[in-house]
């Protein structure tokens, strides 16, 4: 039976994902050994276990990037949510990675939160509702744990005002001829969405463009979201600011199988959200498609297969308390030592405190998350100014 192609753009993630042919087709680089070794002695000795598990797969420029932080010339973080709905655990990861590189490095970080992409995308959004999302949205990333002096958001609705001097800079440089190629536009898309991407591009370079000197970016995200990123570094050069280097994270699956976890339709239960009652977060793991066999006596006799399972999915990337649990986990699992319903149980003994202390987190930060967003005041100041930029 011949395999579906997969798919993969910022606007639709669809089949088997073959990272290895991904990373050709885009033209990035495996993350090399090395620059985990450079990025380890940069972070005092540790690495983030989503990058020794690979759950970051592809790069764009990190030797360099690494390289001249060495040198002093500091990098910030950039990472981005679209604010379609309530927000997923699967969501929370490259916020989970930046949070590690901004404790480790004391880098500073803009979060954007882009109601407008949304709103433009989803037929029969409402305005406001995507920006409830947002606003709703922007405490579950504070609450990841984000130091508020080094953070600061650009907020599209709010921030247009900041951000448009530079957006129409940029937006200059982009053809229509361009976006279409690279997100496949049609002739029936909204030209909301055919602006769009400038506006994606502006936070990798605002610091660039307000201090007068190269600040170099590195924007951890999903690996959907490269093509965007692509136009950005293309700009670059013309603008006379440096490309922002990447991490690529991979796609991580629904409860359900799905190519990428999501509330897509008549997937509600592929998702688990951080709003999720305990009994519904119960009744979806339970239910959670696994690597599992048919029958328990041949899975004691074969063992499982972890790489498909989305319940490992989760050990893997945010719940397994260490390595060596990570590694019991599935070297139980592969050789069938351990059935489905008990790795099941015993990952909700894990996923009920994390959600619970990620409440109590996300309660703190409405103090301060209003603060954090970048805003116009009349005159042209912003009312957040930008964090303490990096040293040029
Ligand atoms: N387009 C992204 C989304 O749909 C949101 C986003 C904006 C983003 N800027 C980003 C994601 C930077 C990653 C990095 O979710």
């Amino acid at each position: 039976m011949p395999t579906e192609e997969f798919v993969v753009t910022p606007y639709e993630v669809r089949g088997a994902i073959d990272y290895d042919r991904l990373r050709e087709r885009f033209g990035t680089q495996p993350i090399a050994d090395a620059d985990l070794a450079t990025l380890r002695e940069l972070a005092g000795g540790t690495l983030s276990p989503l990058l020794t598990r690979g759950v970051y797969c592809s790069q764009r420029d990190l030797a360099r990037l690494l390289a001249d932080h060495r040198a002093g010339r500091r990098f910030f973080l950039y990472s981005g949510r679209g604010p379609s709905g309530p927000i997923h655990t699967a969501h929370l990861i490259h916020f989970h990675l930046c949070r590690w590189l901004q404790e480790r490095l004391g880098v500073p970080m803009y979060i954007q939160i882009t109601d407008d992409e949304k709103f433009w995308l989803r037929p029969g959004t409402d305005r406001e509702e995507t920006a409830r999302f947002g606003r709703e949205n922007l405490l579950d990333l504070l609450a990841v744990g984000f130091d508020p002096k080094r953070t600061r958001v650009f907020f599209d609705s709010r921030s247009i005002g900041t951000m448009y001097p530079l957006a129409t800079e940029v937006a200059k440089r982009i053809t229509y001829s361009t976006v279409k190629a690279v997100f496949g536009f049609k002739p029936e898309t909204n030209i909301g969405l055919v602006f769009y991407t400038a506006l994606q591009t502006v936070p990798a370079f605002y610091p660039s463009w307000r201090t007068g000197h190269p600040v170099p970016c590195l924007i951890p995200c999903g690996i959907d979201q490269d093509p965007h990123f692509r136009v950005t570094r293309d700009l670059a050069d013309g603008l006379q600011y440096p490309k922002p280097a990447l991490l690529h994270g991979q796609i991580l699956p629904g409860l359900s199988g799905g190519a990428k976890m999501s509330a897509g339709g008549d997937r509600a239960d592929d998702a688990l959200y951080l709003n999720d009652p305990p009994a519904e977060v119960d009744r979806k793991i339970r239910r959670a498609f696994t690597g599992g066999r048919a029958t328990l006596e041949e899975q004691r006799r074969l063992g499982a297969t972890p790489e498909v399972c989305s319940v490992w999915a989760l050990w893997r990337t945010q719940f397994a308390r260490d390595d060596l649990e990570f590694e019991t986990v599935t070297r139980d699992c592969r050789s069938g030592a351990m059935m489905c319903g008990e790795c099941k149980e015993k990952i909700l003994g894990r996923i009920h405190p994390f959600l619970e202390e990620h409440r109590r987190r996300r309660e703190k930060a409405r103090d301060y998350a209003e603060s954090l967003i970048l805003e116009p005041l009349p005159g042209g100041t912003d009312a957040a100014h930008a964090p303490e930029l990096p040293e040029p």
